[in-house]
């Protein structure tokens, strides 16, 4: 049904397309239509960050910013769903277009900028969701914090979300806020990720509730600060690592025209970069949880990311060119 739809989506522009699609699926939740498209097999179950999945297959981070899809998302039979990026205040991003399909290639371009409505309407969306699909919430900085204030806004949304989500996801590798992936480097990682961990860890005590913090990164770091990041997480006790997000490379489509649009490149092109740094990162260390994500868009990408060590896979591209059918392949995998 979604292929057949495709190409009247594909003619409006992708956020527009994207709002709509989104909307359909609520309502077809709403009338509990889901069951003619969804897949009828639960999938494999596994117990990861002391969390029941109830199959390995994530939607990304991004797809659903504020909560609004939740039991729509949760309805198409995935075992999580990670939101967001939500930030301390509402924001509204970067200025449209801001978000590019490559059509032949599979692949979009975006530079959305973290645009959302605050941590305190996404904290309403996760206490209204009636499904009991895995929530995972992304949290990001307001654009006009400095860098050495980044850990207050992602402290201040760990505390407004912490009872409400089922982990948690620390982003420092969004391509879309200025400067953003500096906390990827030494100068900041080490005391963001500690201010971040604390504030856990005295919430777990507060709430005798524990909360995984994973933390997600670029596919552009260099092998040393990959290594080094890895490192870190595992060193401060964080429970484990999302790779990859967007990348600012244009290796594989330099010749479209919109290559030179700004923002992070995802789909098909980014496959080998991300699965390369999930390669990387299981070479490295062995028993860090590690969710995959990145341009998978079959179920050979699928086995190929499990293969190569990943615990769960996520997908965001490859579902805006497939649609619930690729899903439902996965989990039946
Ligand atoms: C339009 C768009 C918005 C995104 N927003 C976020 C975000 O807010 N936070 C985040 O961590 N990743 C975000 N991502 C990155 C995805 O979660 C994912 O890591 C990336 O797209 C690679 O996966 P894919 O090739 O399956 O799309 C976004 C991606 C797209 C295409």
């Amino acid at each position: 049904m979604y292929k057949f739809f495709c190409p009247l989506l594909f003619c409006l522009p992708p956020e527009v397309a994207h709002a709509i699609t989104l909307n359909l699926l609520k309502f077809a939740t709403v009338l509990k239509l889901t069951h003619f498209f969804v897949c009828k097999s639960t999938g494999q179950p596994i117990n990861l960050l002391d969390l029941q999945f109830k199959n390995r297959i994530g939607i990304a981070a991004g797809l659903d910013k504020n909560g609004d899809y939740l039991d729509a998302l949760a309805a198409l039979g995935v075992g999580f769903i990670e939101v967001g990026a939500v930030t301390p205040k509402a924001q509204i991003g970067n200025s449209k277009p801001r978000l590019f399909r490559l059509v032949k290639e599979q692949a979009l371009i975006n530079r959305m900028g973290f645009n959302n409505k605050g941590v305190d309407y996404l904290v309403n969306k996760l206490k209204q969701r009636k499904s009991t699909c895995i929530v995972g919430v992304n949290f990001g900085k307001n654009k006009e914090t400095p860098l050495a204030q980044a850990a207050d806004d992602y402290i201040y949304c760990l505390e407004k979300v912490f009872l409400y989500a089922d982990f948690c996801t620390i982003n420092i590798s969004s391509p879309n806020t200025p400067d953003l992936q500096q906390l990827q480097t030494p100068l900041y990682l080490e005391n963001l990720l500690t201010a971040i961990k604390k504030k856990r860890d005295d919430l777990t005590i507060q709430h005798t509730k524990k909360l995984p913090l994973l933390v997600k990164i670029s596919p552009d770091l260099i092998d040393a600060e990959l290594y080094a990041l890895v490192d870190m997480v595992d060193k401060l006790g964080l429970d484990g690592i999302i790779a990859t997000n967007t990348t600012n490379q244009r290796s594989n489509v330099t010749n479209h025209s919109l290559a030179k649009q700004i923002g992070g490149l995802s789909g098909k092109p980014i496959a080998r970069l991300s699965y390369e740094m999930l390669v990387k990162i299981r070479q490295h260390n062995k028993h860090l949880p590690v969710i995959s994500v990145g341009g998978i868009s079959s179920v050979a990408d699928a086995k190929q990311r499990f293969q190569a060590g990943a615990d769960l896979i996520q997908l965001y591209t490859g579902l805006i060119y497939e649609g619930p059918r690729l899903l439902r392949k996965l989990i039946e995998l």
